[in-house]
């Protein structure tokens, strides 16, 4: 303490040598730059852009998913080290059961793929696994191996790798009404008793925090019915990279960037009512 003002602390401190191999000078560089206190507890990302990161190499659509996982290895890894509490992804909507039969399968075959093949290094991080979304409406192939993998993962107390399966935001909100009314139908709440804080112990985040930062790749601007609700405060990146080629540095300028701004919530400053 000098002064009263507790002097922030530096993340790079706290990484252990066998976790700081993971990057190189450059990325170091930046990782040197934030600081524990500053880091959003909760990261949440549209993964946009495989199809365009194939499209113009002339390789099929899924290349690209397959090349965006990798991506997601990298950002589950360094969420993971640097101690990020909630990682969420948009890894398939609720509206992309429209797209072409054959993606959405190989979108699913992909799902059980990582998962088999990274469970057990998720689990050796600590890593607990979540699902955002109805997976009911999932292949049992795929429903089996996100339950083995909420199973697995249970217990652990690092990394909330939040997946968003399924997921629609008007959906979630919708099937929380509906869980609220049936309350309210049975007596056994009031429509009085209705608060945010009521309402969203039905969301599928139910006990997560808030995205402090959304990131979104590819240059597209738009939300696509991702965390409708919980986004009410969250800083907003639209990044001009697509998903496949986004890398740890990409995260780490992102996290750079979030620390630097100022968040107040509706008030005037932080210190707003002092
Ligand atoms: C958007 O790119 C991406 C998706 C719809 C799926 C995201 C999925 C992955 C990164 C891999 C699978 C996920 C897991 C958890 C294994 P797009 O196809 O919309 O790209 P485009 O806009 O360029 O066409």
């Amino acid at each position: 303490m000098l002064g009263g003002t507790i002097m922030p602390q530096l993340l790079v401190n706290e990484i252990p040598e066998k976790d700081l191999e993971a990057f190189s000078d450059l990325e170091r560089q930046y990782l040197s730059k934030l600081y524990i206190e500053k880091l959003p507890r909760h990261v949440a990302i549209i993964m946009d852009g495989n199809g365009r990161w194939a499209e113009k190499r002339m390789l099929p659509r899924n290349a690209g998913h397959r090349q965006g996982v990798e991506a997601l290895k990298r950002v589950v890894k360094v969420c993971a080290i640097i101690g990020i509490e909630v990682l969420t992804v948009y890894a398939f909507s609720t509206e992309n059961w429209r797209r072409p039969k054959r993606e959405v399968r190989f979108l699913m075959d992909l799902l059980v793929e990582y998962l088999e093949k990274e469970i057990v290094s998720l689990d050796e991080n600590n890593v607990k696994v979540k699902i955002s979304g109805n997976i009911e409406a999932l292949n049992p192939t795929a429903r089996d191996a996100v339950i083995k993998g909420l199973e697995k993962t249970k217990d652990n107390t690092g990394l909330i790798f939040n997946v968003a399966l399924n997921y629609g935001g008007r959906d979630e909100i919708v099937r929380a009404a509906q869980s609220v009314a049936r309350l309210v139908k049975n007596g056994d709440i009031s429509v009085e008793d209705i608060d945010a804080a009521l309402f969203e112990k039905f969301l599928f985040t139910a006990g997560l925090p808030d995205p402090d930062l959304i990131i979104r790749t590819s240059g597209e601007q738009r939300l696509s019915n991702f965390l409708l609700w919980q986004m009410a405060y969250s800083e907003i990146m639209f990044i001009n990279l697509l998903w496949p080629d986004f890398g740890k540095k990409d995260l780490l300028l992102a996290l750079i960037d979030f620390q630097q701004r100022q968040r107040r919530f509706g008030a005037l400053n932080h210190k707003d009512g002092e």
